[in-house]
Order: structure tokens, then sequence, then C-alpha cells
């Protein structure tokens, strides 16, 4: 049987938090419900941050009241505390996430906590979320590199993976949130994350500022793993990661897996009409009346 992985499209959540240019809830319907027609299980569409710290995703209830739910996709929102998963659960999103750091200095940039004061933020989300029958995703972010204090040791990202498990997370996504990673340092990382968590349960979240994020891929899936994140247009970065470029483009990736006979059961006519608009949201142009 051929070899199945599943791309979790995050496009409009990782993709468009970092855009300058306020876009409209409509446009961003737009591309949800053009992505909802690809495939895929999982699309991340919604953040339940504080606006002041990504004025970008203050929209995300009206998005996710406004999109149309195709059967048998999972919409799904980030969720940093209790406030967030509150406001996620009324607004409908069907999975939340929870999201970390292997490194200090991104914890302290990116959600105002160091490591420990994080998961000890994170356990109580989780636990509600579970109660309410929603999945709950956890986030590992600088799993090669951190934008502060540089090189992060494979052991750190292990013991922070592991701990989201444990907590209850359905899935562990490693963000090699800066793109610093090549193949070496990702396999070197999922040696110590396999050893703490099932390869079954775990993701890969390249973003490709160095153009190598499909390569990373393809020795992410010599360790087990068939399931990675992925934004059409390769759309991205993050506000709190200078210097982080898109994530990988999921046409790209799609493209990479096709060619080794790797089945994902995404339409790629859809997926590079959705990658169109994605280039058009970016580039501030206005979205057709028909899309
Ligand atoms: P804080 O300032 O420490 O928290 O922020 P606070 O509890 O003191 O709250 C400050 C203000 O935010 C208050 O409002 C709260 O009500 C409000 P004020 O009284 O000043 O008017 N607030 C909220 N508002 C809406 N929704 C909420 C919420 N929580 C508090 N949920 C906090 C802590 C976590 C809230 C903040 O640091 C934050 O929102 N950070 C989010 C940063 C972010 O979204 N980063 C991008 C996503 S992560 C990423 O992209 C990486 C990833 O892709 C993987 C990878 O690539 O590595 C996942
Ligand atoms: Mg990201």
């Amino acid at each position: 049987m051929p070899m199945q992985v599943e791309l979790f499209e995050v496009g409009p959540r990782d993709g468009l938090q970092n855009e300058p240019r306020e876009i409209p809830v409509a446009d961003k319907v737009a591309l949800v419900d053009l992505l909802s027609r690809a495939g895929f299980s999982r699309i991340e569409c919604a953040s339940f941050v504080s606006p002041k710290w990504v004025p970008q995703m203050a929209g995300s209830a009206e998005v996710l009241a406004g999109i149309t739910r195709a059967p048998g996709v999972r919409y799904a929102a980030l969720t940093p505390n209790m406030r967030g998963l509150t406001d996620a659960l009324a607004a409908g999103a069907d999975e939340v996430a929870v999201f970390g750091s292997a490194s200090e200095g991104f914890s302290r940039a990116n959600i105002n906590a160091s490591i420990a004061e994080s998961l000890a933020r994170f356990a109580p989300v989780v636990e509600a979320a579970r109660d309410a029958a929603v999945p709950v995703r956890g986030y590992v972010s600088c799993v090669v590199e951190c934008p502060y204090d540089g090189p992060v040791a494979p052991g750190q990202v292990a013991d922070v993976a592991g701990k989201l498990h444990e907590m209850g997370c359905y899935e562990v996504s490693l963000g090699d949130t800066i793109g610093k990673g090549v193949p070496e340092t990702i396999s070197a990382m999922l040696e110590a994350v396999t050893a703490a968590v099932p390869a079954a349960q775990l993701a890969g979240h390249y973003h490709d500022t160095n153009g190598r994020a499909l390569d990373n891929i393809a020795a992410s899936l010599d360790h087990g793993l068939r399931v990675f994140d992925t934004a059409v247009g390769g759309l991205g970065g993050c506000p709190y990661a200078p210097g982080a470029a898109g994530n990988v483009a999921t046409e790209a990736v799609l493209a990479m897996l096709h060619a080794r006979g790797i089945e994902t059961g995404l339409d790629l006519e859809i997926i590079q009409e959705a990658a169109a608009l994605a280039r058009r949201l970016r580039a501030g142009e206005e979205t057709d009346d028909d899309i």
C-alpha cells in the first residue's frame, strides 16, 4: 500500500497572522472555504490571542462564524490560555492548540512566560478542552534554533514535547520557527523527540527561511512522521520571531510527496487556486466576487 501523509493546512492562521495589512474577514473566509474543498481533514484558521499582541487575528470569531463548514473537516484555533479557550469554544472551534517553546527566549517573547510557567498555564486549558470533548494539539517552537537564544538542544525539545504529550495533547507539532533546520539537525532533534513521543503523534512544522523545509520533511519521513503543517502559497512568519519566513508551501510539499508516490488525498488544482488567492491577499489585492 502506498505511504499516506497528511498535510495540516495552517495558512489562514500561521500564514496570515504576520501580514501587516489588516486582511478583511471576508477574504479570510474565502480562503478557508476554498481550502475546505481541497481534501484537508484539519485547517487552522483562528487564533484567540491578545489582539494587542497579534492584531491580525482579532477577527477570529467572525472567521469561524463566516466559513461554510465542510463535512469531515476540523477547523482549528490557537488558545494560549483559558480566556482563549473559552472564546474558541464559544466561536465553535473543532479543535484547539496550546503553543509553547523549547527555548526560554522565544517563550518569553511570544507568550510572556517562562517554559515552566507556560506549561502550568496550558494544563487547565488542556483539561477543560478535553472535558468539552475538543481535541487539543500542542506546538513546540524553536525545535532547532531560537532567534534569541541560538541553537536549541534536542533534549530540551524532547522534554517540552513529552510534557505536552503527557498533559493530553493528541499530537505535538514541532516548529522550526525560523527555518534554520537542515536534515542533520532535524534528524538529531527527532531522534531525541521520538524517544519521548511516538512518531505517530508528532507533526513537522517547518518554516522555509533557508529553502530546506522540503529536505527536512524528507528526513522526517525517515523518522516515521506522517503529518506536516503547510501553508498555501508559502504564507507566513511569526511576529515574535524576527526573520522567520513563511511556512513551507502546501503546493511544494504536495508536488514532492506525489513525485515519491506518497498519497495525500488532496486536490492539487484547488490547492493551486488557494495558493494564488493567498498570494493576492498578501499582495493586498481585493478578492474577486466569484471566489
Ligand atoms: P500577557 O500580556 O502576559 O497577558 O499576554 P495578560 O493576561 O496580562 O493579558 C494582557 C491583555 O491581553 C489583557 O487585556 C487581557 O485581557 C488580554 P487588557 O486588560 O490589557 O486590555 N488577553 C487576551 N485577549 C484576547 N484573547 C486572549 C487573551 N489573553 C489575554 N486569549 C498572552 C499573554 C499569551 C495573552 C500574549 O502573550 C499573547 O496573546 N501572545 C500570543 C502571541 C502569538 O499569538 N504568537 C503567534 C502564534 S505562535 C506561532 O506562530 C508559532 C507556531 O506557528 C509554531 C512555530 O512556527 O514555531 C505555532
Ligand atoms: Mg509557525
